[in-house]
Parts: C-alpha cells; structure tokens; sequence
C-alpha cells in the first residue's frame, strides 16, 4: 500500500463518511484539517488536501499535481470527450485562450450584463406568478435564470428551454461525480451529449458563417478541433449553470438567517459584491476539485507517489482558520478576498466575472427590490445535498 499512495506516513481518515458529508459537510472538513495539511481517505481512495496553504501550493504546482488525468475518467466519459479542465498546459491554455475574451469584465458588462437584467426580470414575474404559498426559489428562479443566462452565454437558439438545459447540465454533474459507476447515470449523460451534439450540428455551421461573441463562437473562432468545441461546450454546461444557481439560493439562505446582515446589504452598507464573495467562501458550491499525481515527490513533509488520486478540498480551505478570523462565522463585513471557491492556478474558474455580475449585480439586487418582503418558509423543507458539488435543492420562499 505504501507503494500506492505513502500513506503509512501520513495521517489516515478511516472515518471520513461521504455519506454523512452530503448532508453537512463542514464538522469532517474541520476534523480533517486538524489531522493534517494531507490526509489519506480510504472511503474514496484518495489523499485530500485540507488546508488554505497546501491546496493553493498544488495549484501552483501543476507539474506534479495534473489535471490530465488518466484515471480520472468520469469527466470525459460524462462529456463525451476531453475538456480543458482535464488538459495541463500548453493543451489547456490554447481552449482556455479562446474562451477568455468573452468572459472577461469588460465583455461581461458590454455584451452580458443587459441579458442577464432581461433574464432576472422574466423569471422574477414568474416566481411572482406562482406566488408566496407555493414558491420555491430553486426551481422557480435561481434554475431557469441560470439556465436562461448560459443559453445566451454560449450562444445557442432562444428556442432551447430552460428545462432541457437544467436537464443537460445536471445529468452531466451527476457523471462527472459517478465514481460508482451507476449504468442509469451514464444513460442520461449519453442522451444530453446526443441532443446537445445534433444542436451543435446545425448551431456550428451557422456561427462559421455568422459569428456572435458567444462561447462557442470564440471556441470555433481561434480553429479549434471540433472535437474540442464540443467538449468544452459540454463542460460550460455541466459547470455554467449549476453553481450559480447554488450561490442565488444561497446566499438568500445566508441572508435571511442573518437579518442583521441583510439589512446592511439593502441598505447600501456593504456591497452586493462583498457578500457575494463572502458566501461563496461559507458555503463553497465546489468542494473538493480532483488532481492526479504524475511524478513521485515530496510534499509539505510527506511523500506522494506518481499515480496518486488527490482530492484539494476548496470548501475545507475556504474555513480555515490560519486564513480567515472564525472562519465558520458568516459575515459580508469581511471581504473575503483570497478564498478558492472559484479555484487558483490555471484552472481558475473562466466564469466568475459573468457569475459574479449576474448574481450580485442584477439577480439579488432585483429580487430584493421587486420582492421586498423576500423570506424563506419555514414551514415549508429545505433540502441541502452534496459535497462535491453542493447546493440547496429545494428553498421554499414566501413574501
Ligand atoms: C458561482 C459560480 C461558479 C463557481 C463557484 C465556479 C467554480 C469553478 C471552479 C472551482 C473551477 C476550477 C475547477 C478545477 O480547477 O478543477 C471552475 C472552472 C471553470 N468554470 Fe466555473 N464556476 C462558476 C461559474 C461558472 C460559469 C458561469 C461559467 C461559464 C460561463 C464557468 C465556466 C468554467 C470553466 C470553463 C472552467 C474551466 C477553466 C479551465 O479549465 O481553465 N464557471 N469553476
């Protein structure tokens, strides 16, 4: 064993239990990084790095810890082929190149942003239409403008709905997360390939002759393989929709068990951005992220041998405590600069200028002003679920 992964000399998690992490994962991410910066979890074979220090050291360290993974296979199966997140650089950096011009500020507030104040309008009217008995502000706002904002993101027909969008995106989550293999999983993820694949079949062609400024036009725009189109648009849904969706509702969580704080949110106190930034740290909707280690070597005292599944738990980083003063405390007041929900390195998220101003810009500020009396319905259930990848799956909301 010590052969696989050296961890006779590190400290071993025997009673790490994904099970119980869906459900709160925060109480085994501090046990963990009290343990140790490294720790070997044998429920799901793999080394986790614990603390703030130590992951944002891997990320600058890409020749040991790869993204190119050979064994990790459960994110190119879900896409249906090999996306820049599962590429080292010069690979990655030639896809992520291409995308960047339109995801960056300047764009996201030329181009994006009055789509995105349009997109919050129109669901807004429609939670309002269903109204404060039966509202649930997951499914009834923060998934279909989510939704709505990466079809224009990416450029595709405004006939897509929201729902087959909400569909692919989750059915690809859900296999990039399938480490165990269920058949059921990769049916659905091989359906949503087959249908975005005939969209792209007649989208490409038309952006060839007419490009848009969208993602998937820049992918083509640079003469990227098409195979690398594909699967980079692939992985813009699996990525692009869920976890904006997880910061809307949850930073309306956070908000409301925080009256105090919420006022000074509306009242102009602190700014959106600053508890936009703050939730993402507290409840990081990015848990952990995969690596694989590609050459023997020592780290931070232990020894990781070539071939080493790692784990760099984001959340975990994002509440401790050498980092940040009480770290399981919410407070916007705090500006949570230098968290890692987003990632550091390379792979840092290319997303998070449009996430940032669709949320913090137009999604919360709006909902607050059309809603004033937004509140959750405390007898109604809220349901929290994941760590991977986690969220809230039901917010019932009333005014
Ligand atoms: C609040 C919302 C979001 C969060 C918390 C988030 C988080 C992340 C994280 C942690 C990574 C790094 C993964 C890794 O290194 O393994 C990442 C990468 C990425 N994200 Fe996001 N993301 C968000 C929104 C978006 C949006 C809206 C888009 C697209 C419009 C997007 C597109 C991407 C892409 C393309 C990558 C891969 C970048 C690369 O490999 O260079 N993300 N995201």
């Amino acid at each position: 064993m010590e052969s696989v992964v050296g961890w006779a000399e590190m400290p071993v998690a025997e009673w790490f239990d994904p099970g119980a992490a869906m459900q709160d994962p925060y109480p085994q991410f501090e046990r963990l990084r009290e343990l140790g910066p490294v720790a070997y979890v044998p429920a799901v074979d793999r080394v986790f790095l614990t603390r703030h220090e130590v992951i944002s050291d891997a990320e600058r360290r890409p020749e040991i810890f790869s993204s190119q993974s050979e064994s990790n296979l459960t994110m190119v199966r879900a896409l249906g082929s090999r996306p820049m997140l599962r590429k080292d650089d010069p690979g990655h950096a030639e896809e992520r190149a291409a995308i960047n011009p339109t995801l960056r500020p300047k764009a996201v507030k030329g181009l994006w942003s009055p789509r995105f104040a349009q997109n919050v309008e129109r669901w807004i009217d429609h939670l309002l239409e269903i109204g404060p008995q039966e509202a649930d502000l997951n499914r009834d706002f923060a998934a279909p403008v989510a939704s709505q904002n990466l079809i224009d993101l990416l450029g595709f027909p405004q006939d897509v709905s929201v729902d087959a969008m909400a569909r692919w995106s989750t059915s690809y989550i859900a296999g990039i997360g399938n480490l165990l293999d269920d058949p059921e999983i990769w049916r659905r993820c091989e359906e949503s390939q087959t249908e975005v694949d005939a969209l792209l079949d007649d989208l490409l062609p038309q952006l060839r002759r007419t490009p848009n400024g969208s993602i998937t036009s820049h992918l083509l725009d640079v003469g990227l393989p098409e195979e690398s189109v594909r699967a980079n648009v692939h992985l813009t849904i699996s990525g692009g929709m869920n976890e904006p969706q997880h910061m809307i509702t949850n930073l309306v969580w956070a908000l409301s068990n925080h009256p105090d704080q919420r006022t000074a949110v509306l009242s102009g106190d602190v700014a959106w951005g600053d508890a936009f930034e703050e939730t993402a740290r507290w409840q990081s909707p990015i848990g952990m992220i995969p690596r694989e280690v590609v050459r023997d070597a020592e780290f931070h005292g232990f020894h990781l041998s070539s071939g080493t599944n790692v784990g760099l738990l984001l959340a975990s980083a994002n509440r401790d405590g050498v980092v940040f003063v009480d770290p399981d405390r919410f407070d916007v007041r705090r500006t949570a600069r230098g968290h890692l929900a987003f990632g550091s390195g390379v792979h840092m998220c290319a997303g998070r200028w449009a996430a940032k101003a669709a949320i913090a810009d137009h999604s919360l500020p709006m909902l607050y002003s059309r809603i004033p009396g937004l509140d959750l319905d405390l007898s109604r259930e809220i349901v929290w679920n994941g760590w991977v990848f986690r969220g809230i799956t039901s917010l019932p909301v009333t005014w």
